[in-house]
């Protein structure tokens, strides 16, 4: 009798293995089905001017547009995310150090990563926010390009991504934004020059910034990173909407709300929204007031 209970379960546990086995299978061959995926695109060359007015402005995008929090604030290459079942993540090394950007890195290269989430192989970048980017107008990006080309190189040796197994479940199930290239319009074609001021208009383009995690309606949900805090409601129905345009800008400064809350930097990264400009703070409360 106890001997069979043995037998059954033994059996009903090797079944299991079985199947975690054959779904992980599955899962493992859907993500380097994503991953292996070429892509034939034409890459629209822009100038990139290098005078020091342009690689300021850089300075600041870079700044603003986090690209510092994956990449390092000297652009050495960073391990953002390491926990073995969900991957091993790194920002590349952005300069032409050891470890960091071949020679032959041209502004071609920096716009197939920047506006097409594309490697050197016409692959997808993995976590690279490129469907964000995408969206800059060309004298942003090519500031941005300038800025980065324009620093000292460094050699650190490149640390490799490896996707662990809830990395690619999570990934195939789109639960984590892993594939950029797939959330472009590749035929996508910028504006030379989007007007900077004080208006809704500005607000909205730099709003896309926020969509990453308040989503692209803005009126937030779950959290992109799994297990994090829910993301707020950032429209005219949220909190936002009684604030007034001090409120706002204080709160985008210090992480402080009107409300009293303290956000948290690793929750929503207040330490980046702080770096705005006036002009930039003001234009993203005219928008999401209008929405
Ligand atoms: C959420 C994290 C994240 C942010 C923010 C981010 N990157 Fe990346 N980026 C990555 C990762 C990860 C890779 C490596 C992807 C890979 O190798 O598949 C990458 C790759 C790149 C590459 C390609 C380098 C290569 O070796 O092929 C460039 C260029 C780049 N990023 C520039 C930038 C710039 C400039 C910004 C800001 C405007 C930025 N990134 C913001 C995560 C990020
Ligand atoms: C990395 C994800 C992330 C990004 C990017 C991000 N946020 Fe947030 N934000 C959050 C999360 C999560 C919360 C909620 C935090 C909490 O409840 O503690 C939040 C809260 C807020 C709040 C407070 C809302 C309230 O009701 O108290 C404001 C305002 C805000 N974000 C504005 C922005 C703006 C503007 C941008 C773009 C410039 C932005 N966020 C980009 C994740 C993000």
């Amino acid at each position: 009798m106890f001997s069979k209970i043995l037998k059954w379960t033994a059996r009903l546990v090797l079944g299991l293995i079985v199947v975690v086995l054959i779904a992980f299978g599955i899962f493992s061959f859907l993500f380097h089905q994503h991953t292996n995926k070429t892509y034939a695109v034409t890459v629209r060359d822009i100038p990139v001017p290098d005078d020091s007015a342009t690689i300021a402005a850089g300075r600041h995008l870079y700044e603003i547009k986090g690209c510092g929090e994956c990449h390092g604030a000297d652009l050495r290459g960073k391990v953002f995310v390491d926990d073995p079942p969900i991957g091993r993540i790194a920002g590349s090394n952005l300069t032409y150090g050891k470890g960091g950007l071949p020679a032959s890195y041209d502004n071609k290269a920096w716009l197939k990563a920047l506006r097409h989430g594309l490697n050197a192989e016409n692959k997808t970048l993995l976590l690279m926010p490129s469907e964000e980017f995408t969206r800059l107008d060309d004298h942003d990006i090519a500031a941005i390009i300038a800025y980065c080309k324009a620093q000292p190189k460094i050699d650190t040796p490149s640390v490799s991504i490896k996707i662990g197994p809830m990395g690619k479940v999570l990934s195939v199930l789109g639960k984590i934004p892993l594939f950029p290239a797939e959330h472009i319009d590749h035929q996508r074609e910028q504006p030379n020059l989007v007007v900077k001021a004080s208006t809704k208009e500005y607000g909205q383009y730099l709003s896309v910034s926020c969509t990453g995690c308040h989503k692209p309606s803005l009126t937030g949900g779950d959290n992109p990173v799994p297990g994090g805090v829910p993301v707020a409601n950032i429209t005219s129905t949220g909190h936002v909407g009684k604030w007034s345009q001090e409120e706002f800008i204080a709160t985008l400064r210090t992480g402080k709300t009107p409300e009293g809350k303290q956000l948290q930097a690793k929750d929503m990264p207040w330490p980046m929204t702080a770096q705005y400009t006036e002009e930039e703070l003001t234009a993203l409360y005219l928008y999401l007031k209008s929405i």
